[in-house]
């Protein structure tokens, strides 16, 4: 079976604003996380939607329900988020376990609440890159020249650009696969590791690569907000 999971269990503390995580800020007509469930809801090939959403916020994702996607409700389940994004998708992971049995073909496909503008071959190609390696990336290549700086004063080294990606959501899994590479780290690797395809690449497990879109930005600053208002072209304050 192939699953959406949406995090959401972040409190948005570089939006340095708000009274709410930036998730559930406006964006035009709904929520910034409306936008994102209702890109998954469009894909048919998702047999469920869970969303890890903080702990405070569990009733007021409900309630989003039952205002935006009231007749698709029964897709989606809300789960309680950890205390890092990995820890909301294990959590995920688990209730996933609890409703349908473990196995050895689930999929997972993760993604930032705050990633709205994600789009339909973004997920398709995921599912198709899990489903063939168990384990895909969606990236863009770098425009600016990335410069490594060990102490953050002086430059140690400038990679060629060529090679250089950014990192963007989904990233999807073999959800067995990297249950199974989570539980094997020590602790301090989970601490350090708050990507969960990192917690591939340091297992040495290959990791695809799917092509994302300039557009599909993550909101983690107010600037990055002013440009999804801009985008959708709709009002900000709600
Ligand atoms: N996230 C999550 N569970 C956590 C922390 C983050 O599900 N314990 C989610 C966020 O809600 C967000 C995504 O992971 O959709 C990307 O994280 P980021 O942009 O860093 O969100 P926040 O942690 O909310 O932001 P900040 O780091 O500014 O506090």
């Amino acid at each position: 079976m192939i699953f959406g999971a949406i995090l959401a269990g972040g409190v948005g503390s570089r939006m340095n604003i708000a009274d709410r995580p930036k998730q559930f800020l406006q964006l035009g007509d709904k929520p910034i996380i409306v936008h994102t469930l209702e890109k998954f809801l469009l894909c048919s090939r998702l047999d469920k939607v869970y969303v890890g959403v903080h702990p405070n916020w569990l009733l007021h994702m409900q309630d989003l329900l039952d205002k935006y996607v009231p007749d698709q409700k029964d897709m989606v389940v809300i789960v309680p988020g950890g205390g890092d994004r990995n820890n909301t998708i294990m959590n995920i992971a688990d209730k996933i376990e609890e409703d349908f049995g473990a196995s050895d073909d689930h999929i997972i496909v993760t993604h930032d609440s705050v990633r709205p503008f994600v789009t339909m071959r973004i997920i398709e190609e995921n599912i198709d890159g899990a489903l063939q390696y168990g384990a895909v990336d969606t990236v863009i290549e770098a425009t600016d020249t990335i410069v490594v700086s060990e102490d953050g004063k002086v430059i140690t080294e400038i990679p060629n650009r060529k090679k250089m990606f950014q990192g963007q959501t989904p990233q999807s899994f073999n959800l067995k696969m990297l249950k199974e590479l989570y539980h094997d780290l020590s602790e301090e690797e989970k601490d350090i590791l708050t990507d969960a395809c990192k917690i591939c690449v340091v297992r040495d497990k290959p990791v695809h690569l799917v092509r994302g879109e300039v557009s599909n930005l993550k909101i983690t600053t107010i600037s990055d907000y002013k440009i999804a208002q801009a985008m959708i072209g709709g009002n900000a304050i709600g």
